[in-house]
């Protein structure tokens, strides 16, 4: 019989590259014992398996893809530039939806409050997780020029007067998870909210009246479309005075030379990111409509000042702005209100009902109220007695005789803690 010598098969991808790793004596040595100790053909070997392993540890896995099993919402109502769904807005976000269709969303989403309110909000620390397929489907339709403005109110720790880092934490993980930019924090300060929470404010006296709320406003590109003159505030008497009379150029304290052109009038002051908003409404269209229906109103409503200085300033007409934790659709009144194309989804239909009250013809539509100006004290501007020692312990216990007379005892009623509120 024959034997017929077969040849090795040349591999597809032969070893041509050559990597000289300059060694002592004693260094070559060690090596190549431990290499044949361990079972490898050569150092080459050896020093491939060895970069392998390293390699394989720095690897990241890939996250999972975040393509949520929700059904696409139903279309609730249509107006003549809006839609309203109702359902799980990840449906929408991830299957209605087209990509990059949407210019502007702004919203309100269920906040991580520890003491949960009737709007089913998500338990703090769970709050950034329960978040990613949102932020996920934000990203899918927005387009590269476009928004993304979320609404969101701090937490405090339960039992303790400290606060959580929930929206802080949400902000940074959209950073540097979901890769938006955050274009400017604002701050939206409700000069009507009451002292809360009661047990730091109005009776241990240790902590301030709660009442700013965050509002991210981020894009999926540095440059989204954005313009200050959409959303102007009135000069005040001192710029006024200035513009008619002139201003003699000096350096300020700061440093700063203010010069001639700040005697240009330019139509209104570029207002701050504060935006003062007062959420007082009790006696509107939509008020009236719940009550006539035997609807419970929406317990967290915008105001529409806040989404309206938002879709003026990022959007043009015709553009389409998203609400996707609609609520009762203020947003979408909003919109509808300016011309802009608009989508919201909500997923208690119990509140798209009493939303309808904002689209029928047959009430009159409300109009942009031209808001009234808030002033702001300097701090400390009041006579301040500094004799009285700072509460003993941070005010971990309460006590009694404290500053405010009406906590000496802990209220029992619920009638008796409004008294308490409005003590203060
Ligand atoms: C803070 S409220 C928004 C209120 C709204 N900005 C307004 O002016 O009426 C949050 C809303 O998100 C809704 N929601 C919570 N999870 C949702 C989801 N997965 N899809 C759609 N809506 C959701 C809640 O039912 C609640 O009405």
């Amino acid at each position: 019989m024959e034997i017929v010598k077969m040849g090795r098969p040349k591999a597809k991808t032969p070893r041509k590259a050559v990597a000289n790793v300059r060694l002592t004596d004693a260094e070559h040595q060690e090596m190549e014992a431990t290499a044949k100790a361990l079972g490898y053909s050569s150092m080459s070997e050896y020093v491939r398996f060895l970069h392998r392993e390293r390699a394989d540890a720095l690897a990241v896995p890939a996250p999972p893809p975040i393509v949520p099993n929700v059904p696409a919402p139903r279309l609730f109502h249509t107006t003549r530039h809006g839609q309203i769904y109702h359902g799980d807005s990840l449906g929408l976000l991830h299957k209605t939806l087209k990509p990059g269709s949407v210019d502007l969303i702004v919203t309100s989403p269920p906040f991580g409050l520890v003491r949960k309110k009737s709007y089913g909000n998500e338990d703090a620390d769970e709050y950034v997780k329960w978040f990613r397929p949102f932020a996920e489907g934000f990203k899918r339709v927005l387009s590269k020029q476009g928004s993304l403005v979320i609404d969101i109110g701090g937490a405090w720790k339960k039992g303790l007067a400290t606060r959580s880092l929930y929206h802080f934490e949400l902000l940074i993980s959209l950073v540097r998870d979901h890769g938006f930019h955050l274009c400017q924090e604002h701050f939206w300060w409700n000069p009507a909210k009451l002292p809360s929470p009661a047990e730091w404010v109005n009776i241990r006296r240790i902590r301030v009246k709660d009442a700013v709320n965050c509002v991210w406003w981020l894009s999926p590109s540095p440059w989204p479309k954005a313009s200050n003159k959409r959303v102007l505030s009135p000069y005040s008497d001192s710029m006024k005075d200035l513009l008619v009379n002139g201003y003699t150029a000096k350096l300020r304290p700061s440093g700063h030379d203010i010069s001639t052109k700040f005697q240009k009038d330019n139509g209104g002051a570029v207002p701050p990111n504060l935006l003062a908003i007062a959420n007082t409404e009790s006696n509107g269209i939509y008020q009236a409509y719940c009550k006539a229906h035997g609807i419970d109103p929406h317990p967290a409503r915008f105001p529409p000042g806040l989404p309206e200085y938002f879709i003026r300033m990022l959007t043009d007409r015709g553009d389409t702005v998203l609400d996707p934790f609609g609520g009762s659709c203020v947003t979408g009144e909003v919109s509808e209100r300016l011309g802009r194309k608009w989508i919201c989804s909500e997923i208690d239909a119990a509140f798209l009902t009493g939303a309808l009250a904002r689209f029928d013809p047959k009430l009159a539509a409300r109009q942009s109220s031209l808001g009234k100006p808030y002033e702001i004290f300097p701090p400390c501007s009041l006579p301040i007695n500094d004799s009285e020692r700072l509460p003993a312990g941070g005010g971990k216990e309460r006590i009694s005789g404290n500053v405010n007379q009406i906590s000496r005892a802990a209220p029992k009623s619920k009638k008796q803690s409004k008294i308490v509120q409005a003590a203060v």
